[in-house]
């Protein structure tokens, strides 16, 4: 198992490039399931969850093939589709597994899919798919732990989502472009990633309206074709190295982002005293400012303060003067990281979804672990100020959804390292 050993204490200054969105590139790849043309996707980030996601097609006999490796292309050809089934080995480790659903009983009338169950930071079930499903006429059986969905033909509806989900909307979107008539889907996510999953789709042929709002029309087809598609940047890395600027009194450029899809977070960042100059051409600079003062936060869904920066947040209020208060309202047992933080010298106090944070208090380096993919990175960036040295365990949390993030750290100057052992 690896971990990181970081020495703290170093201010990052230079650029750094940023890679595709995970959470945008694993749909689309399950898109690819909706057509027996090839569908190649471009910007794709070299991350775990997508290798699991290849395994996934690969399972279901597409072919997965890439011009260079590790992969940043991907052409997925879904021509003999002989398995539609999503096993619990590659489900357990990847949730986002469950994407397959909706494109294979839209394309196959048939579909069985593990349950992800639960997992680091809550309950996380997929009732919502499942309606939504119901709703478009599949016959859904939930039994020896699979979710299996069955339809000769899926038909329109319209279905509104009780609560927002973003994995949900894109797997029913997958879904309703392939059914009979027309399908409203009211209350859906909003998230960039489910716009650029939109985009993919209406390449392919599909006909859905309201791309971007929280209702989405889609006209089914009978048929989708190939489409090359490049993936958007990614935001939550965005904003993670933002913070990693702004945490350590150093200055980055941050290339191939899209700022406008993290409004919120450089909105707040820049209410802490934290300087950002959107440059054009996806380019971003932050600098620290004068001081870092506190701030408080709620996460939402798009456009709001995105769960996924909650602990990058804490980790900065850690250095913050005052006191910052942060509620999270999207996941349930999402502050894992905070009692971490804590032993490395941060002053949080939690009380259910509250944590208010008072700073500055120095961090010193102790060992961590990390325990899901977003809190890993909020370590990372409290052990980039921490004094001495901090050792992360359990990366493979990070390795799933940041590409590389120690050689990019490692190129504006952190001093970080990845030690593997065979414990
Ligand atoms: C996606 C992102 C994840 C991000 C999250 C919230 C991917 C691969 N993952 O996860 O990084 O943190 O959005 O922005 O894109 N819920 C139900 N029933 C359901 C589905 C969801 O109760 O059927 C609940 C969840 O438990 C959670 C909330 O709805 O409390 C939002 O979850 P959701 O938006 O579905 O998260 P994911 O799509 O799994």
């Amino acid at each position: 198992m690896d971990r990181f050993k970081i020495h703290g204490g170093k201010k990052l200054n230079g650029t750094v490039q940023i890679s595709g969105a995970k959470n945008a590139a694993l749909p689309a790849m399950a898109a690819a399931l909706l057509t027996s043309d090839p569908v190649t996707l471009q910007n794709i980030p070299r991350v775990r969850d997508i290798i699991t996601m290849a395994k996934l097609l690969a399972h279901m006999r597409c072919v997965v093939g890439s011009p260079d490796l590790p992969p940043s292309e991907f052409t997925i050809r879904a021509e003999n589709v002989s398995m539609q089934e999503a096993p619990y080995e590659l489900v357990k480790t990847m949730r986002a597994s469950v994407l397959t659903l909706g494109p294979l009983v839209a394309r196959f009338g048939h579909a069985r899919v593990s349950l992800p169950g639960g997992c680091a930071i809550g309950a996380r079930p997929v009732d919502l798919h499942i309606q939504a499903l119901e709703a478009l006429g599949a016959e859904t059986k939930v039994e020896h732990g699979y979710v299996e969905a069955r339809a000769k033909r899926l038909r329109g509806a319209t279905f509104r989502f009780p609560k927002i989900t973003v994995t949900g909307t894109e797997n029913i979107l997958t879904a309703a472009v392939l059914a009979e008539g027309e399908t409203i889907l009211e209350n859906s996510a909003m998230e960039p990633e489910v716009t650029d999953l939109a985009e993919l789709l209406i390449k392919m042929g599909a006909k859905i309206e309201g791309v971007g709002t929280s209702t989405l029309r889609v006209q089914g087809v009978d048929k989708l074709h190939g489409a090359t598609h490049a993936i958007i940047p990614d935001r939550i890395e965005t904003g993670t190295f933002l913070v990693a600027g702004a945490i350590t009194g150093g200055e980055l450029l941050l290339t191939n982002c899209e700022p406008g899809h993290l409004k919120t977070v450089i909105e707040k960042l820049r209410s802490c005293g934290v300087e950002i100059k959107c440059e054009g051409n996806g380019k971003v600079r932050v600098r620290a400012g004068k001081k870092l003062v506190a701030a408080d936060v709620t996460t939402e869904e798009y456009p709001g303060f995105a769960t996924d920066m909650q602990a990058q947040f804490m980790a900065l209020a850690t250095q913050a003067e005052g006191v910052s208060k942060v509620r999270e309202t999207i996941f349930e047992n999402r502050f894992m990281h905070a009692s971490e933080m804590a032993r490395m010298g941060a002053n949080i106090s939690i009380d259910a979804n509250l944590a208010v944070v008072t700073g500055p208090t120095p961090l010193s380096g102790a060992p961590v672990t990390a325990s899901d993919l977003r809190a890993s990175a909020g370590l990372v960036l409290a052990a980039l100020v921490a004094d001495n040295t901090t050792t992360i365990d359990r990366v493979y949390h990070i390795d799933r959804g940041y590409e590389r993030i120690e050689e990019k750290l490692t190129q504006v100057g952190a001093h970080i390292e990845r030690v593997t052992d065979s414990r």
